[in-house]
């Protein structure tokens, strides 16, 4: 069978993963998906950084908007990252141009994923992002179709792999806020921009994009009430163990009545909640729909292997002709409820 074309834009931890992945599974993904899937041509800023695999023997382009204007690729993998700016030029362009996409940005889907999902339906691409939220952890496929016969009021979850790394090893070692970010940046966990991170800003991407597939409404993130961990101290973090909590970084999106309420900040976990056992850089995102109860997703929510497998699961679910839409049209529109009408919350 002809082979899966693709180029990949960007090549940091996530692009080096891929083409390890592409590399060390190769015989098997063929299987899975009915043919190869082969890397054609590949873009990043910096050609000499070692990135622990051969990169030599793939096309190096200069003008990564080019790679959505070749004959020879099918699929875009965008990993550029950035809500606006080259990432989404190149998005749009291989959508009109009739290519697929994957991509890991969860910001550009955040901000653009409904024009997006539009387009590419308008199209009849594909496009596809299960990478863009929560790292390995399958959950846009899980919440498209393993769930998609359920009504979903509530979807939650630790949604950040950096912050739950920092907040982890300071309670554990009682290491400095800065230190860990470091290992955090080092270990490839972090956004470009860490404050992306520690402010909350990543989870509440990811949740803005999880409520809207899961309530079938607009992507809202801008009203998305967002609290990060920088004012999270050691002392807290020990406090709150004495007294049988541990803390982590939460995004909760619910839907009350025809509103919707979503937001992001620091709890106090009960050491017997399934989140308060979530250590390190794992994610995990619940999610409770009318027939199928309560489902608990936990995986590797960054890093290089479990984002290159989300990635890769997408460019298999490509290649055997199975992507369907990106987003179920919004069905309803919920209003947000604003910051100064939390009462309860
Ligand atoms: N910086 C993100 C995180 C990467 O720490 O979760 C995965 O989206």
């Amino acid at each position: 069978n002809s082979p899966l074309r693709i180029a990949l834009a960007g090549l940091g931890t996530v692009g080096a993963g891929v083409v390890k992945l592409l590399d060390e599974n190769r015989d098997l993904i063929a299987r899975r998906s009915g043919r190869p899937i082969e890397i054609v041509a590949v873009s990043a800023r910096d050609r000499s950084r070692d990135r622990g695999v051969d990169l030599g023997r793939f096309e190096w382009v200069d003008d990564t908007s080019s790679l959505a204007e070749r004959d020879d690729v099918d699929v875009v993998v965008e990993l550029i990252g950035g809500s606006d700016g080259p990432a989404v030029a190149l998005v749009r362009e291989a959508i009109s141009r009739g290519k697929g996409v994957v991509t890991a940005n969860k910001a550009m889907i955040a901000h653009h994923g409904l024009e997006l999902a539009a387009a590419a339906e308008k199209a009849g691409t594909p496009l596809k992002y299960e990478a863009a939220v929560a790292g390995g952890i399958p959950i846009i496929k899980a919440i498209r179709e393993g769930a998609a016969a359920n009504r979903i009021d509530r979807v939650y979850g630790i949604l950040n792999g950096t912050c739950n790394y920092i907040l982890t090893e300071m309670e554990e070692k009682g290491a400095a806020f800065a230190d860990v970010l470091g290992e955090a940046q080092r270990l490839g966990y972090a956004e470009a921009d860490p404050t992306f991170d520690i402010d909350g800003i990543d989870a509440a991407h990811k949740l803005a994009i999880l409520a809207s597939l899961a309530f079938g409404s607009e992507i809202d993130f801008a009203s998305v009430r967002t609290t990060g961990i920088r004012a999270v101290a050691a002392t807290d973090i020990a406090h709150a163990a004495e007294l049988g909590f541990r803390v982590r970084l939460v995004g909760v999106a619910e839907v009350v009545g025809d509103r919707i309420h979503q937001r992001v900040h620091p709890c106090l976990v009960p050491l017997a909640n399934p989140l308060a056992k979530v250590t390190g850089s794992l994610n995990a995102v619940v999610a409770e729909g009318n027939f199928v109860g309560r489902l608990f997703f936990e995986g590797r929510g960054a890093g290089e292997g479990p984002t290159a497998s989300a990635v890769v699961a997408d460019l298999i679910d490509i290649a055997r002709g199975e992507a369907g839409p990106a987003f179920a049209m919004p069905s309803h529109h919920l209003e947000p409820i604003g910051a100064g009408e939390a009462g309860d919350w």
